[in-house]
């Protein structure tokens, strides 16, 4: 993996952009010119010079080539499936002989582990299993998810095989949105909505069954939960506790539950031969448009999914494909190109489930939300890039990046074994064998030893546990992360030097946002505009998919986002976008006619309006200020006056608490004429340490706000002298 390729790829690089651009017309020209000199010619000379050397894992045994009669095979398969009652489908999965058998290990167990193979039919079909055997009469069974989108697409399947409508029987919860009613007895929902539960009802006596699925993810909130449900199993014999899992980690998983059982349920596996590419990729996401139609023209019909990193990427390649593809016109088979991301909007998501026409490839460009959580049937070819876009956290420094890594070995087994569900498959690995045995991981690291725990340790302390050090965790956190996020959550005044929640603390945790987001709303009861930064909290929570920018229309679409641009910030840029949306009764077309997505918007609407009930809840009345500026920012800083910058020469920024040399994102309203001092929402790196969404500051608010973190000497915007960044608490100084 050289630096390129990486920097490259990461979502929010202004050189990406500028690189795509080049790349689109570099395609379209040596289409068009090969077109006209060419016209008849075979298409395969297409990739006459670009064509990657894919060698098979096992050099010596040929790779084993899918053969047309197990085109057939599936075609066969697809036919039958179609013609197939929703209810002979059920019976057909893996799971399904394995039903007596589970519903008594259920029974005679209060703890069970259950492994299987990603398709066999675990997350759909087990809590329909204890409907049926009569679990729900005592209390609903509750099916956690780490994705959002998991949980809506596999609540709505299981509401279509129970023939309810979604919401009803079974329903789904997952962030700001609440798809559930009086009837529902089945709920799927984030792993982070279930650990909210426990502030509300600590036993979770609504529930009879709690499925904690997919749980070889290890994701923060799922790692919480595996502490919290083992504590309430203990006082609630009545609960039964299942624990469901790709085929990773069962033992590990089994030992921590007190050695509870596991039951396997054994999948259907074909054959997926792997094929390495030759030498190491520079540029994978050119590399994925190679290869998808290297297989398209070479290879028997079958769908593809391709893994990606992100949603910019997903994005990309299927704009490169369409270009490529429409090049070519007739002469190649109709490729349909459908995307999955977590903020794709649900009806373009369903489109990835819609069966493929005949004679037709479909190719599905996904994010991580294919590795397991989402089963797409008949993908016959997986392509790999063996990246993935992953948090990391320094707790000396307090920072956290999403950055785009390498993937582990497990991940990349995960994604391969997305092939072979209903005949042989192949994978191709856009990377070479070495890297995969030298340069990938075994394991993904948990979630919990990569991130900040200022929420999840919030959030631990409302339920009264106190004693973080000796939390049942499955793998614990760095002793020096937790230490962080006492002392940040210390200095916002959420916890008292005890290390005991204080009254706005317990406020905070009422909103499920970040502790800074939540000490901003509470703070700006204080600058007298809680309206505004209602507004700006939700807004942040759709923060990058606001502003559209086609690609054949990028000038008028920077031009149309300039318009909105606050010289004061970003946060009130994106203020202004909201109110004026706002005035026009929030319509569509307004929308419409500044690159503006309707759907972020509606999304921020009903963000906002949830957490106005919430403020409603902490007696926090709505005031406005909408004129006063500096009111709001000063609201803004009290949540964010760890995250401050004063900039030293040109364009380049050193952070004050953790002395990194940051810049302002190029997709700023600040970034051509960046102030001295500024507050950022977050840092993102990319080619350099961006600083994405910022506001303009007086040095002095910092004296104001946290006195406890600035001294004054620091604030001083004439020495020009660099000073040695005053930390708070135990840890020291950063580097
Ligand atoms: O949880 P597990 O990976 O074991 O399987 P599942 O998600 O229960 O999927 C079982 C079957 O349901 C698969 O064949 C999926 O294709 C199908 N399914 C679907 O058609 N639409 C969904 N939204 C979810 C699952
Ligand atoms: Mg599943």
């Amino acid at each position: 993996y050289n630096e390129n390729s990486r920097e490259s790829t990461s979502s929010f690089n202004p050189e990406q952009k500028e690189w795509e651009q080049n790349r689109m017309k570099q395609v379209q020209t040596e289409f068009g010119s090969k077109k006209s000199s060419q016209q008849e010619e075979e298409y395969d000379y297409v990739f006459d010079e670009e064509q990657i050397q894919f060698i098979a894992e096992d050099s010596i045994s040929t790779t084993k080539e899918i053969s047309p009669e197990t085109i057939e095979q599936i075609q066969n398969i697809k036919k039958l499936n179609s013609q197939m009652t929703m209810q002979e489908v059920r019976k057909s999965l893996p799971i399904f002989p394995y039903r007596e058998e589970l519903i008594q290990a259920v029974n005679d167990y209060q703890v069970l582990i259950i492994v299987g193979e990603t398709g066999s039919g675990k997350t759909t079909q087990i809590p329909q299993y204890l409907h049926e055997a009569g679990y729900t009469k005592r209390g609903k069974v509750g099916c956690t998810q780490p994705r959002r989108v998991a949980a809506m697409s596999v609540a709505a399947r299981v509401a279509d095989e129970m023939s309810c409508k979604l919401g009803q029987e079974v329903g789904y919860s997952i962030r700001f949105e609440d798809c559930t009613s009086e009837k529902t007895v089945l709920q799927y929902m984030t792993d982070g909505m279930l650990v909210r539960e426990f502030l509300t009802t600590p036993d979770l006596s609504n529930y009879s069954v709690l499925i904690i699925d997919e749980a070889h993810e290890r994701t923060l909130h799922t790692d919480i939960l595996f502490g919290l449900v083992k504590d309430i199993a203990r006082f609630r014999p009545d609960l039964k506790l299942l624990i469901s899992s790709a085929t990773m980690d069962a033992d590990k998983f089994s030992q921590y539950f007190d050695d509870a059982p596991i039951f396997t349920i054994p999948g259907r596996k074909y054959d997926v031969s792997t094929l390495y590419t030759q030498a190491p990729e520079a540029n994978y996401v050119d590399a994925v448009c190679v290869t998808v139609l290297q297989i398209h023209v070479s290879e028997p019909l079958g769908d593809i999914l391709v893994f990606l990193t992100g949603q910019e990427e997903v994005d990309t390649v299927a704009e490169m494909l369409q270009q490529r593809t429409r090049g070519l016109g007739t002469k190649i088979k109709e490729l349909v190109i459908t995307r999955i991301y977590s903020t794709l909007p649900t009806d373009l998501q369903a489109k990835i489930f819609e069966p493929t026409p005949e004679n037709a490839r479909k190719v599905v460009l996904a994010t991580n939300i294919a590795e397991t959580s989402l089963t797409i049937d008949n993908i016959i070819y997986v392509i790999d890039t063996g990246f993935c876009k992953q948090k990391i956290y320094n707790p000396k420094s307090g920072m956290e990046s999403l950055v785009v890594q390498p993937c582990s070995q497990a991940s990349a087994n995960q994604r391969k074994g997305r092939a072979g569900r209903v005949a042989p498959g192949k994978c191709f690995r856009l990377y070479t064998a070495w890297s995969f045995e030298n340069e990938m991981e075994p394991n993904t690291t948990p979630e919990i030893q990569r991130t900040n725990l200022g929420n999840v340790v919030l959030l631990l302390k409302s339920m009264g546990i106190n004693d973080l050090v000796h939390f049942d965790f499955m793998d614990p956190p760095p002793a020096e992360t937790l230490i962080k996020a006492l002392e940040q959550l210390y200095a916002l005044g959420a916890l008292n030097d005890r290390g005991q929640l204080t009254k706005l603390g317990r406020k905070m945790a009422e909103f499920p946002v970040d502790p800074q987001l939540s000490k901003m709303i509470i703070a700006s009861e204080k600058y007298q505009c809680t309206d505004e930064i209602l507004t700006i909290c939700a807004m942040l929570t759709v923060n990058n998919t606001i502003f559209y920018r086609p690609k054949d229309k990028a000038f008028q679409a920077d031009a149309a986002k300039k318009t909105f641009f606050h010289p004061e910030g970003d946060h009130l840029t994106l203020l202004q976008v909201y109110n004026q949306w706002r005035e026009t009764g929030y319509a569509t077309q307004w929308c419409f006619e500044n690159f503006i997505q309707h759907r972020s918007m509606k999304r921020a609407k009903d963000v906002r309006e949830q957490l106005e009930g919430l403020l409603e809840r902490v007696e926090i009345p709505i005031t406005s200020s909408a004129d006063d500026t500096i009111a709001i920012r000063k609201a803004i800083t009290s949540g964010y006056f760890y995250n401050t910058a004063k900039l030293e020469k040109s364009g380049l920024y050193r952070t004050n608490k953790t002395n990194q040399s940051v810049q302002i994102h190029p997709s700023s309203a600040l970034f051509d004429a960046p102030p001295k001092w500024v507050v950022y929402f977050e840092l993102v790196l990319t080619t350099k340490e961006f600083m994405r969404s910022v506001i303009e500051i007086q040095p002095q608010w910092l004296f104001e706000i946290a006195p406890h973190m600035y001294k004054q000497s620091e604030l001083e915007t004439e020495s020009d002298k660099k000073k040695l960044p005053k930390v708070m608490g135990k840890s020291s100084t950063s580097k």
